[in-house]
Order: structure tokens, then sequence, then C-alpha cells
């Protein structure tokens, strides 16, 4: 039998290069080896971000195009909306009852997502609602709706796994076999570097390249990286290891990228020059991703095609995920 592979992402901002080489990248690879579902996360997005719902709701649309263009095949992968699944929302809560808050607050991503509230809003980071830190409830009712077998994310997400894991353990300890315990497919891609050097690139920490900036953002974001600080004049011997310019000529996979660090170690390499090639590769690698968007931004009614019509896959599949659970559950009265 085919592998069945969930995953998800939040709509709360376009795709950068982060998610593609973190994450995205490997989805395109697996999408004809597995049942893939692919779920636009809107009701997690909406945990911290209740108060903008606009926000959320123009996200899905642009995460959907994001997906499109960087090659995510519709016939092979269900893309779907989790708000469209009522299932997912009724066994979250059957699920609640298996977690404690002790085990919620000691999950560490939920637990270094509050310090970082705390760190950016002060005392009102103190005000964490229950839907945030009930959100890997609702994470393991996602992967198990579908009885996702593997769950291709990133080293952060290891946590909610685990999360997962316990829940459908002790689900099927109590109420019997039921649920498949789903196992991470951890991406071999590391994290991806901001422009500005931080370990991570990030939306709000403002240092990304996003998939769909245009070739004059492109150009004034890397003209803006950091370099190795030492080199002073053009002509200076410079280490390429500690310059971001360098790190995304390797990450796009730049044919000329010995050349670039023998010239740069040797001072044959001015960085504005060497800024411009990578501008160039940088518009060339982007291109296709740039086509296929421009194409799904002018057929919008096709974006929502494939978006209801791996939502009716994904709901079929969830009913009868729900109807085992409440068999299980004992609450099947009329069945
Ligand atoms: N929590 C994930 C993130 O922030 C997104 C997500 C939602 C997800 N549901 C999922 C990931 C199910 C894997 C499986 O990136
Ligand atoms: Fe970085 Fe290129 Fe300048 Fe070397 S020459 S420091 S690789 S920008």
């Amino acid at each position: 039998m085919q592998k069945t592979i969930l995953t998800g992402l939040r709509p709360t901002g376009n795709l950068h290069l982060g998610h593609y080489f973190g994450a995205a990248q490997n989805w395109v690879k697996l999408q004809d080896e597995y049942d893939f579902y692919l779920e636009i996360a809107d009701i997690q997005a909406l945990t911290d971000n209740f108060d903008n719902p606009d926000k959320v709701r123009k996200n899905v649309h642009e995460i959907a195009i994001d997906l499109l263009s960087i090659g995510i095949n519709p016939s092979s992968v269900h893309m779907f909306i989790q708000s469209m699944i009522p299932e997912i929302a009724e066994l979250t809560v059957i699920y609640s009852n298996l977690v404690t808050m002790s085990r919620l607050y000691r999950n560490p991503t939920v637990k270094s997502e509050i310090a970082q509230k705390k760190a950016l809003f002060g005392h009102h980071g103190e005000s964490v609602t229950y839907g945030f830190v009930g959100y890997p409830v609702s994470q393991a009712a996602d992967i198990t709706a579908f009885n996702g077998n593997l769950v291709p994310v990133g080293e952060d997400q290891l946590p909610l796994i685990e999360q997962c894991r316990e829940i459908v353990r002790k689900f099927n300890s109590i109420y019997g076999e039921t649920l498949v315990e789903p196992e991470p497919l951890l991406s071999k891609a590391a994290r991806v570097k901001g422009l500005d050097g931080n370990e991570k690139m990030g939306k709000s920490l403002g240092n990304a390249i996003f998939l769909a900036d245009s070739d004059e953002e492109i150009a004034q974001k890397i003209m803006g990286a950091i370099t190795d600080p030492n080199k002073i004049r053009k002509d200076d011997p410079a280490n390429p290891e500690v310059c971001m310019v360098y790190y995304y000529h390797k990450l796009i996979g730049n044919k000329n990228l010995e050349t670039v660090c023998e010239e740069c170690k040797h001072g044959k390499r001015g960085c504005v020059a060497c800024k411009k090639e990578l501008i160039l590769k940088m518009q060339e690698f982007l291109k296709p991703i740039h086509e296929k968007r421009a194409y799904y931004e002018t057929h919008p009614e096709e974006v929502d095609a494939i978006l209801l019509e791996g939502t009716e896959a994904a709901r079929t599949k969830a009913k009868e995920t729900m109807a085992k659970v409440r068999q299980s559950v004992k609450i099947d009265y009329f069945d």
C-alpha cells in the first residue's frame, strides 16, 4: 500500500528561500511517491493571528499560488484548507482530554514560541491563549485525520510530532487500536541563513528573499547582504565562508562557485561585481517560479478549483477516520 504523507504550513506570509530549501523543495520530490495531503493550516494560523483574519484569508490564496509555482502538482497532491475539514476540529476536542496542561507547556516548540512572544510584546506576552497552547493537539488531529504515516518537517517541528505520537498511543491504549502512529521525515536541508547573516531566514526578521520578490527587490536585497567585514577594498583577499553572498551563490547551485571562491580568496573579485553576479543568478533561478506565479495570478479560478478539489479528497479521508474514532470512543449513536 502506498504510504500517506501529511504536512502543513501556516498561511501567514509568502514563502521565502528558507521555506523552499528547508522543506518545500523536498515536498516536490516526494509528491509522486506517496498519497500526499498538503494542508494550508488557516486555523493554526489564527491561533496567533485571531485578531487579523484578513491577513490569514489573503495568505491562503498566496500560499496556494506559491506552492503551485514551485511545482507542487495538483494531480498528485491534495492541497486543502484546514478550516474546511470540520473533522479536524472534532478530533481536536476528543484528543484534548488525552493531554495534560503541563505536558503542553513543556513542549519545546510551544515553550520557545511563548518565550519569543514575551520578548516581542513584553508583559502582553503573558496573555497566551488556550487555543495557542493547545495547537499541538490540533496539529495531532491534522496528522491523524489522514492516517499520515510520514510527516515531512523541519527540525523545529519534531516536538509536535512526538506529542502527536503520545496522543495516538494514549488513544489506542484506552479506546483500542484505531489511529496510526506517525513518523517524522526530517528534511536533510539545514536551516537557511538570512541576508543579514542570522542563522535563520524569517519574515519577521526582515532578512528574507521571497519566492515572489520582483527582480528589483531581489537586486536591492542582495546589494544589502552581509559580506566579509574585513574586506575593505576591492582587491583585498577575503573569506567567502563568512560571506552571505557566497552562501547564496552556493545555495542556488551557481556552477561558477569554484571561481567565486578562488577569486574572493585571492582578492581578484570585488564585492559589488560578486553581488551583481549573484543578482543575475538569483533572478535566473526564480524565473520559472515567477512565470508560473504570473499564470496563476491571472487564473485565480483555477487556484480555487484546485483547492476545492484537494479539500474534497481530504474531507473524504477525514470522514473515514472520524467514523472509526466515533466507534472507538462509543459516540457512534445512530450510525
Ligand atoms: N506547525 C507547522 C509550522 O508552523 C505547520 C503545520 C500545521 C503542520 N499542521 C501541520 C506541519 C501538520 C506538519 C503536520 O510550520
Ligand atoms: Fe563575499 Fe564575493 Fe565579496 Fe568574497 S568577493 S566577500 S564572496 S561578496
